[in-house]
Parts: structure tokens; C-alpha cells; sequence
């Protein structure tokens, strides 16, 4: 099954590009929908276009325990990141189902929209706009780089699947909340580990910066007289990363992964880049340091105009403590080796914790690698994770 999803999308390189409420991931969420019989399963959308499975538990009226992650990629992403944690999901349904086991609580399977914010900014839209239905209407004018809008694009996947799902209400009451996810890093696997009990995300914020200079013409303009987008953005890439370098405490990640020249031309001096800084660290008084020495030196360079916005702001999410003792013992009763860990990555769960106990369970990633097409873990430690996730999904079902 997770092969057959890697199939959406999948690239000549061995990776996937799906990225959220394209006609791929459309095409995904039409598939996940026939691999339970809608005759004992209830398929139900929401106005984010998140997409949840629910198995019926034997007591009416008690909230479901909750599990899923994403289906949507980086633009040249790998097979297991969110897809993993869904297939979990519906394999571990699937196994109840086999065992002839009932749970008191229902249990509910989600792919949530839009987790990875390349398409859409910022990222985790649909798990956040769950938490607080508030938050929609602050996505739906977001444009991707064509011109779409969120609403525009969550309105069709929406009708999209209508026939297989029923519309539901924009987040609901949920008992506890786990998350499967590959690592995407190399902590399990150097600590010889095939399982991990997530206990915290760490702090990330993500800025856009604007560069403004004067287009002008290459061979005629002469270098002193010059305002090059281009130049001074560079330079700042640089000034920032070195003023981090100097702060780092060996936990601080600082990422500039998109560079955009608007229109360039190589024989024109750019008038406008837009870059993006990716922020992250254990500590939000560490990140508020951070944030305001890389808006020093945005404001000391004087080549071009340059300014700084906030796309997403979290502080570190620690796990609820009852949730993981669970997740542990689940993960202990496998018999293979585990540890915990934070999490270095931003996931969904991050935003279900703002209302619902949570808590995350990791499979290694191959030599720490993630949002690259050479991402992968073991089958076993696929299956492993999916037994786990299963147990402690019933242990908090019959809650
Ligand atoms: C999630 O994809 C992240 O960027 O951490
Ligand atoms: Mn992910
Ligand atoms: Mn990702």
C-alpha cells in the first residue's frame, strides 16, 4: 500500500512530487478512499479538505482517538515523509479489522492538508485550521506561485471527493492524538535504534524577505552606480548565516531554500528577489535572539531596500506525558530497540497538541535523509512502527 501511494507522483529519480491540492494529490486521496469499505467506515471532509477515516467504537458519544499525518510533498520530496504515517493509519485499521478487535473509542485516520507549505504558505494548514477553525480564513486568499488561491484549490478538492466523503464540520473533539513519522534524521539510526518516542518539537519560524533594487541594463550601467536585487541579496544570505554561525549552540538550524528573481534576465540588473530564512531551535527565547539580530542586519545593509515578514511563528510543542507513556510501552512491547527524541521536524501533531493530548512515534530515516528523493527506511521498521502505532492506538481507544 505504501508503494502504491509513492506511485502519485512518482519521479524518474526514485522520489515523489505531490505537492497539496493538485490534480496528483487529488488523485492520491481518491485512492485512499477505496481502501476502506465505505460500508463499516465513515469518510467525512472538512473546509480545509482535510480527509478523515472513522471507525466506529462500541460506546456512542465518546470523543475518537485520532492518528494520520500528510500526503503532500516537497516539490521533490521523498516517498515516506507524511505518507508513512497515513499508511499506518489505515494498515493498523486494517489489522483490527482482521483481529476481530472492537475498541470502546472510534478511531480515526487523517490526511491532513497542506502540511509541507511549498505549494501554500505557511505550512500545516489543514491540522491548524482543525485546532482553530479561526485560522481558515486567514489561508484561503494564499496564492501558489501560478496565482491559485488556497480556497480556490481547497474548494475543488473538496468536490472532488464528495461522492466518497461526506462534508463534516471543521474540527472536533479528539480524546489523544499519535503521529508515525519517519525520523528525517540521523538520530535513530546512529543510536542503533528502530523505533523513536517523540517527547517535543523544537521552536521554527519562517520569514520572508523582500529585496528591492532598480532594474538596469547590464552593459551600460556602471558598477558603482548600480542597485542589484541580486547582490545585496546575496550578501545578506551570507551576513545571516555567518551572524548565526557565530550564535550557534550546536542546536540552532538556519535555512535559506528559496531564492526567487522575479523576471531575471542575464542581461538585467534585478530589480527584486524574495528569499526565505527557515528558523529553528529547542528554545523560543533562542529563536526571539535569533530573529532580532537577523533583522539588524537587514536594516545595516544599504545596497537596496530590503524588509522582513513573519510567515509562521511556533514556539516548541512538548508531547503530553500520559499520551507518551503509552506510545513507550507500545513501542517496549515490540522488543526492539528504541530511544526518545525530539523532533527536529515540524509536524502536524504540533498543532492537534493545542487541543488534544498528542504525542509522535519515529522509524529511522536511511542515513538521516528526508525531503530528498533517496529518503527511506526498512520495510521492517515500517512494519514495526505500524504494530506499535497499532497497540497504543487501542490501549487509548478503550479509554
Ligand atoms: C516539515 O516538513 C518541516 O519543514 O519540518
Ligand atoms: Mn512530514
Ligand atoms: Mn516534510
Amino acid at each position: 500500500m505504501q508503494r502504491e501511494l509513492a506511485g502519485f507522483g512518482a519521479a524518474a529519480d526514485g522520489g515523489v512530487c505531490r505537492e497539496a491540492l493538485t490534480e496528483i494529490d487529488l488523485a492520491a486521496r481518491s485512492w485512499l478512499c477505496r481502501l476502506l469499505p465505505a460500508a463499516s467506515y465513515e469518510w467525512m471532509v472538512d473546509d480545509a479538505a482535510n480527509l478523515i477515516v472513522r471507525r466506529a467504537g462500541t460506546v456512542p458519544g465518546l470523543a475518537p482517538v485520532m492518528t494520520g499525518s500528510h500526503m503532500d510533498t516537497q516539490p521533490m520530496g521523498g516517498w515516506l515523509d507524511g505518507a508513512f504515517g497515513v499508511i499506518a493509519g489505515i494498515e493498523a485499521l486494517m489489522a483490527l479489522d482482521d483481529a476481530g478487535i472492537h475498541t470502546r473509542r472510534p478511531i480515526e485516520v487523517v490526511a491532513w492538508t497542506n502540511e509541507e507549505g511549498t505549494r501554500f504558505k505557511p505550512g500545516a494548514m489543514g491540522s491548524s485550521a482543525f485546532a482553530e477553525p479561526g485560522r481558515l480564513a486567514g489561508f484561503l486568499q494564499t496564492r501558489d506561485s501560478k496565482g491559485e488561491t488556497f480556497e480556490t484549490a481547497c474548494n475543488a478538492a473538496i468536490e472532488r471527493i464528495l461522492p466518497s466523503a461526506k462534508r463534516s464540520p471543521l474540527g472536533h473533539p479528539v480524546h489523544a492524538y499519535i503521529e508515525a513519522h519517519i525520523e528525517q534524521g540521523p538520530v535513530l539510526e546512529s543510536g542503533q535504534c528502530r523505533l523513536g518516542v517523540v517527547t517535543s518539537i523544537q521552536g521554527v519560524r519562517w520569514y520572508e524577505v523582500e529585496v528591492r533594487g532598480v532594474s538596469a541594463h547590464a552593459g551600460t550601467t556602471p558598477m558603482q552606480l548600480r542597485h542589484d536585487a541580486v547582490l545585496a541579496a546575496a550578501e545578506l544570505v551570507v551576513r545571516i548565516n555567518e551572524a548565526a554561525a557565530a550564535r550557534d549552540d550546536g542546536n540552532l538550524r538556519l535555512t535559506v531554500g528559496r531564492f526567487d528573481v522575479p523576471g531575471s534576465s542575464i542581461n538585467t540588473i534585478a530589480s527584486h528577489v524574495g528569499f526565505s530564512i527557515d528558523l529553528r531551535h529547542p528554545s523560543d527565547a533562542f529563536l526571539a535572539d535569533m530573529e532580532e539580530l537577523i533583522k539588524r542586519v537587514i536594516r545595516k545593509q544599504t545596497r537596496c531596500a530590503a524588509e522582513i515578514r513573519t510567515l509562521m511563528q511556533r514556539a516548541p510543542t512538548q508531547f503530553d506525558a500520559d499520551v507518551l507513556s503509552i506510545v513507550e510501552n507500545a513501542v517496549a512491547a515490540t522488543g526492539a530497540p528504541y530511544c526518545s527524541l525530539g523532533s527536529g521536524a515540524f509536524h502536524d501533531a504540533m498543532y492537534v497538541a493545542e487541543v488534544a493530548p498528542a504525542a509522535m512515534l519515529f522509524v529511522p530515516s536511511r542515513n538521516g535523509i528526508s525531503h530528498n528523493p533517496m529518503e527511506d527506511t526498512d520495510e521492517a521498521d515500517l512494519v514495526l512502527g505500524t504494530r506499535a502505532l497499532a497497540a497504543a492506538l487501542v490501549t487509548l481507544a478503550n479509554q
